[in-house]
């Protein structure tokens, strides 16, 4: 069999999981879902599910890809020749590709952003609120530009991705993910001394129950299992890259806590300079592309190099994120077609690369010249995002830890979890972990679905 790539270390392997969980869901959905539903309470809503939901799915997507060394349509079927459920994971290959398409739209804007910060763009305080949301509305609904960022961002993701797992994504990610932090933080501090941020520590830190309504936490639940990448194979995918004796408790377990930093970082990295700009924390999608300007350019005014830096270092810090994180959604899709249909990996990227473009440039122009063409009653946008995000993810989680917790024998679960015996404390919780792959976490899954389903 031709050689398969795969993860030189541990860090290497956790840095692209990190790397891939650590996105725009983290920067860009989270602050403004925690402003919408109110703020502390949802946090503690996400950390539970992040805990006793999400990792429970993070492993049952490892233990799949670390005992086959196969992507998810390979790894079903060699689990269980002969059945229906190599279909199912052929349908995961589908999901992350349209998620890739919206996703890139958005990495495009950032790029944009990423470029106006640079031409210091931001420094001007006479520019008011309202001008700063109509630039970003004229910016995304013309046709032309947004297309130009969103090819360039899915050519940066092909490149990384030709380069192979070890000479791309590795090479990529190992840098790129510990800047975040380092970016992230130095944003933190920035914005937690603002004179006024102290409302928004407030806020992120004293839980307001009263807004946590149902549909609230489901948005905790999902946000949840789309910062972690969870349901569509990315994580499974990354998994077939481990080396055998790799532990898998402990990669969840950094992942998972690396991105719930990341994302409780950059809540504090943008709160306190919202609430600072007296600004209302629930302003939706557009936060960090209309408000954020907005407070760059209005604490620009004592000191405007200071400013231009910090809004530098945030779009750069985004365009980062995103890439890290679309990387491992096109991972998946060519890992399909590497392994089940042996095409080149080249081969592989450009073809995936066409049908993404193609998608993505329908929900670029869903904010223009389509506006008024809908699906479902929705944008073409809203309508691949939540169409993945409300069902198509879920769904997937339900057949990983299903086949997991069902499928798949007993013994080979634990051995895969412990390593043949060989983890001593991973023996030693394998059971409660087992308990929560096959009862819980299938249940708490189906109460999402079919909730979504209902609103
Ligand atoms: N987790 C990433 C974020 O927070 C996005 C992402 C990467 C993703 N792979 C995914 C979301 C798979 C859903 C499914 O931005």
């Amino acid at each position: 069999m031709k050689e398969r790539g795969s993860f030189n270390s541990r860090f290497t392997a956790i840095m692209a999981m990190a790397g891939s969980a650590i996105g725009l869901g983290n920067i860009w959905r989270f602050p403004y879902m925690v402003g919408q539903n109110g703020g502390a309470a949802f946090i503690l809503v996400y950390l539970f599910s992040a805990v006793f939901l999400c990792i429970p799915i993070f492993l049952a997507e490892s233990i799949i890809g670390k005992r086959t060394h196969l992507s998810t349509f390979g790894a079903m079927e060699k689990l269980a020749p002969g059945t229906r459920w190599k279909w199912m994971g052929f349908l995961t290959v589908f999901t992350p590709l349209i998620i890739l398409s919206y996703y890139s739209v958005v990495g495009g804007w950032s790029i944009e952003y990423f470029l106006k910060s640079l031409s210091l763009s931001f420094s001007d305080p006479a520019v008011s609120m309202d001008e700063h949301s109509a630039v970003f509305g004229g910016f995304i609904s013309s046709t032309w530009a947004p297309i130009v960022f969103h090819t360039l961002f899915l050519l940066v993701n092909a490149v990384v991705i030709i380069f192979g797992v070890r000479g791309g994504i590795e090479r990529f990610t190992k840098l790129t993910t510990p800047v975040l932090f380092v970016l992230i933080v130095l944003i933190m501090l920035y914005s937690v001394n603002l004179p006024g941020a102290a409302a928004g520590i407030d806020y992120l830190i004293h839980p307001d129950f009263s807004k946590l309504t149902g549909s609230a936490l489901l948005s905790a639940m999902g946000q949840a299992f789309f910062s972690l990448s969870l349901g569509v194979g990315c994580i499974l995918t990354y998994a077939s890259y481990l080396k055998r004796d790799e532990n898998l408790l402990a990669t969840g377990i950094f992942t998972a806590t690396f991105d719930l930093l990341f994302a409780i970082i950059a809540g504090f990295a943008i709160m306190p300079a919202v609430f600072a700009a007296g600004i209302e924390p629930g302003a939706g999608p557009g936060l960090i592309f209309e408000t954020l300007p907005f407070i760059f350019s209005t604490m620009g005014v004592d000191a405007p190099w200071l400013c231009n830096i910090v809004a530098i270092l945030f779009f750069l810090t985004i365009l980062f994120a995103a890439l890290t994180s679309s990387i491992s959604m096109l991972e998946v899709g060519v890992a399909y077609l590497v392994d089940q249909r042996k095409m080149s990996r080249t081969r592989a990227t450009a073809l995936l690369f066409a049908c993404c473009w193609a998608l993505g440039v329908l929900c670029s122009l869903s904010f223009g010249p389509l506006r008024d063409f809908h699906v479902f009653g929705m944008s073409i946008f809203d309508a691949c995002d939540h169409l993945t995000s409300d069902f198509l993810m879920t769904f997937g989680s339900l057949l990983f830890v299903f086949f997991v917790g069902w499928k798949m024998k007993k013994a080979d679960v634990r051995g895969e979890f412990t390593n043949d015996g060989s983890l001593r404390f991973n023996a030693r919780v394998f059971n409660v972990v087992y308990f929560f792959i096959r009862y819980v976490a299938p249940a708490a899954i189906i109460v999402i679905f079919v909730s979504n389903l209902l609103m």
